[in-house]
């Protein structure tokens, strides 16, 4: 009977205990499924797995306890391991109170008070019904429990006021020392607690460390027994928070009556630290990516509209153009100056491109100019023509249209002039009301271009042939004086086109026959200049189209009405006032200037004196050779009309179209 009962108590010992020692033995890598833990206070297991022992709520306390409590035999040694993460969260700007890791002969803590005493003491110490051992990681400084910072651990005995505290810190086996931590931290903290003898050890280190070999506090003068006054405890957590607030979490825990029996807890399968206030957080997110978002839309208008700028006022400078740096005129300035070469501002469509008037600021007073934007394809020859343009500044002359300077863009050449406020003269001219050109003012006008013309010829360093005379191209300045402009510009024409083709430019009607074998010479001014003066006088372009056969080509008309010997009904029928002879002389010089034969064609010089009253002009009759005749060869008049596509734009010949049906 004895035999069997101590059989029974062998059996049980053989095979309960071993299953009692595993039930001390317990490791949590979350909390979702745990059962057999018992919360109350604050305490919550939250969905994610995580257990949370206050929530940032004023005046809290919360309890975790394993619901068995740890017995120990008589024969068995009193000892445990622990093993835990931890976060203390902040929650506005001071954060407490802390929470702790308990040891107690109860899970009873009526009478024990939030805030510094971690809902397991008060201020008489521990509760009449519980005795307490805890390590606390406390938040917050309380001056009259001797704390020694707001960041530090301690061993309590039966009371807040530890019996042992440090600064929380780690010792970092890699580096060999003590390395600051934050208790209060958003990244989660591990904390080891052994007990084995009378020796508490407490070690910290981030989640990411091995367990340190030197622990922050080792206190030899803990008797569990003693403190506990019995074998038999209950192990958990508990966490207060008072006026001011942390949320407080154990992520996992591992608990062992012996550090060799503890199981390890499984970093990677803990659940994860919210961001506290998650609800702000959120709405803060939401706001960051909008702001981001509205940053980053600045950012690109912002760059775009740099690129647009870069783009709008982007220009084509090259070294060589170093030395007429102060002919050059930024873009921009001429952008400004012409309001973005706005539609108010255009003057109007010239041979070479659009004209816009502008008002670029010269150091007080503002100067009117005008821009002519020529679009130019080919940079070749452009340097050439840059310098030829810069050259022609140092022209002077009454009736030039001076040359302020250039600017030069992909695809396009800006030029700047003074700007003449009453227009172009065929504007005038081919209008229906001519009566702001008398006869006196249209032979003023004559003798100026003249002038500007032989000066052009002559008295300038080099010859400069002009290439495109016409009314067009003709300025009247404030008091209607004639000043000749675009000069040179048939030469940007000729050196950007294809080199294959010979082009000759001008403007059809005014072109000399010769041109286009030849090439532009002083003599084919002077015959463009011959055609101008009888389309002045006579009021009508060159050709028209639309008129009868006879009246078509301007020369020829003239010199018709000469046989006839009624030269003067070539002129314009709305001048008024004026001298039978001179207007006939004049038509004359304009006959002699429009020779076929170059060579019969005075000079510009010869023109001017002929104009003056200088000098008589020479004998020659309607008959005479070269005097009313267009074209070299039997070329009929139809045909070349047939080709004419508009009197005003300047176009390009090429040798084709005058000779090829000829021969
Ligand atoms: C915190 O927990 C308490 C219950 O313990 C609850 O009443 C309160 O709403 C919670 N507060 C927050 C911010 O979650
Ligand atoms: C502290 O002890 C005194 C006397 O023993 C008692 O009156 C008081 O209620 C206790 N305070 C707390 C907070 O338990
Ligand atoms: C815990 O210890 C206290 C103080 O000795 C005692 O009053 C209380 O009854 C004990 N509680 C349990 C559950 O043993
Ligand atoms: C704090 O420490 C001082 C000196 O070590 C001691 O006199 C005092 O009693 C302690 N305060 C408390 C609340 O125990
Ligand atoms: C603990 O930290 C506080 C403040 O952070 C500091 O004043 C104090 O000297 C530290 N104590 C020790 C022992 O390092
Ligand atoms: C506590 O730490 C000391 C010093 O590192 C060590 O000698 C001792 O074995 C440790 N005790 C326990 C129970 O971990
Ligand atoms: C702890 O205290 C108890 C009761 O006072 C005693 O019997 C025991 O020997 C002590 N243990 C140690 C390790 O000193």
């Amino acid at each position: 009977m004895i035999r069997g009962l101590l059989l029974g108590i062998i059996w049980m010992l053989f095979f309960v205990c071993p299953s009692f020692q595993k039930e001390t033995t317990f490791a949590y890598n979350s909390f979702g499924q745990a059962d057999d833990l018992h919360l109350d206070g604050s305490a919550r297991i939250l969905p994610s797995g995580l257990l949370q022992l206050t929530n940032a709520t004023e005046n809290q306390m919360g309890h975790v306890f394993f619901k068995r409590p740890i017995k120990f035999t008589s024969s068995e040694s009193v000892s445990f391991s622990t093993h835990f993460v931890c976060a203390q969260l902040p929650a506005g700007e001071t954060s407490g109170h802390g929470m702790a890791f308990v040891v107690s002969n109860s899970t009873d803590f009526k009478g024990a008070e939030p805030t510094r005493y971690f809902g397991l003491f008060n201020k008489n110490g521990s509760t009449s019904t519980t005795r307490v051992l805890a390590v606390e990681l406390d938040i917050a400084l309380a001056i009259e429990l001797n704390d020694t910072s707001d960041n530090h651990v301690g061993i309590d005995v039966n009371s807040a006021e530890s019996v042992i505290s440090a600064n929380a810190s780690y010792f970092s086996d890699a580096q060999g020392k003590k390395i600051d931590i934050k208790l209060l931290s958003h990244d989660p903290i591990q904390v080891w607690v052994d007990y084995e003898g009378t020796t508490l050890n407490v070690s910290l280190a981030p989640l990411k460390n091995k367990k340190p070999s030197i622990p922050l506090l080792s206190s030899s003068l803990i008797n569990l027994t003693e403190i506990l006054q019995g074998r038999r405890m209950f192990v958990g957590f508990s966490g207060a928070t008072g006026a001011i607030t942390s949320y407080q979490y154990i992520l996992g825990w591992s608990f062992s009556k012996s550090m060799e029996s503890l199981q390890n807890i499984d970093i990677s399968k803990l659940p994860k630290v919210p961001h506290p206030r998650t609800k702000r957080k959120y709405t803060s997110l939401v706001l960051d990516a909008l702001l981001s978002l509205i940053a980053f839309v600045v950012l690109g208008l912002l760059f775009a509209a740099y690129l647009y700028r870069r783009n709008l006022y982007a220009e084509v400078r090259e070294d060589w153009e170093k030395e007429y740096g102060p002919l050059r005129y930024s873009y921009k300035s001429l952008y400004k100056a012409t309001k973005g070469f706005s539609r108010n501002e255009f003057l109007g469509r010239g041979g070479f491109g659009e004209v816009y008037k502008g008002t670029l600021p010269r150091s007080r007073e503002l100067r009117e100019v005008a821009v002519k934007r020529v679009s130019h394809d080919g940079q070749h020859g452009m340097k050439q023509f840059v310098a030829e343009i810069v050259s022609m500044r140092s022209l002077k002359h009454r009736s030039l249209v001076p040359l302020l300077g250039y600017c030069r863009r992909k695809h396009e050449l800006l030029l700047v002039s003074e700007y003449m406020p009453n227009g172009s003269l065929d504007h005038y001219l081919f209008n229906h009301d001519r009566s702001t050109l008398p006869w006196w003012r249209r032979l003023a006008i004559l003798k100026d271009i003249a002038s500007a013309l032989s000066y052009l010829h002559t008295e300038a360093d080099q010859v400069v042939i002009h290439r495109d005379i016409k009314a067009a191209n003709v300025m009247l300045d404030a008091e209607f004086n004639g000043r000749l402009g675009d000069f040179g510009m048939s030469r940007l024409y000729e050196r950007g086109a294809d080199p294959t083709t010979t082009a000759a430019v001008g403007t059809f009607g005014y072109m000399a026959p010769e041109l286009t074998t030849m090439g532009p010479s002083t003599a084919t001014d002077v015959y463009a200049f011959g055609v101008f003066l009888l389309t002045v006088i006579c009021g009508r372009r060159p050709v028209e189209p639309g008129f009868l056969d006879e009246k078509r080509f301007l020369i020829i008309w003239v010199s018709e009405c000469w046989k006839k010997s009624s030269l003067i009904d070539a002129r314009d029928l709305s001048l008024t006032e004026f001298s039978s002879q001179e207007v006939e002389k004049v038509l004359k010089l304009g006959l002699l200037c429009a020779n076929l034969a170059p060579d019969s064609r005075p000079t510009m010089e010869q023109v001017v004196q002929y104009l003056n009253g200088n000098l008589a002009l020479p004998e020659f009759w309607p008959n005479s050779p070269g005097i009313g005749v267009l074209i070299p060869m039997a070329l009929s008049p139809g045909s070349l009309s047939a080709s004419y596509s508009s009197s005003t734009n300047s176009m390009s010949i090429t040798h084709s179209v005058l000779y090829g049906s000829g021969r």
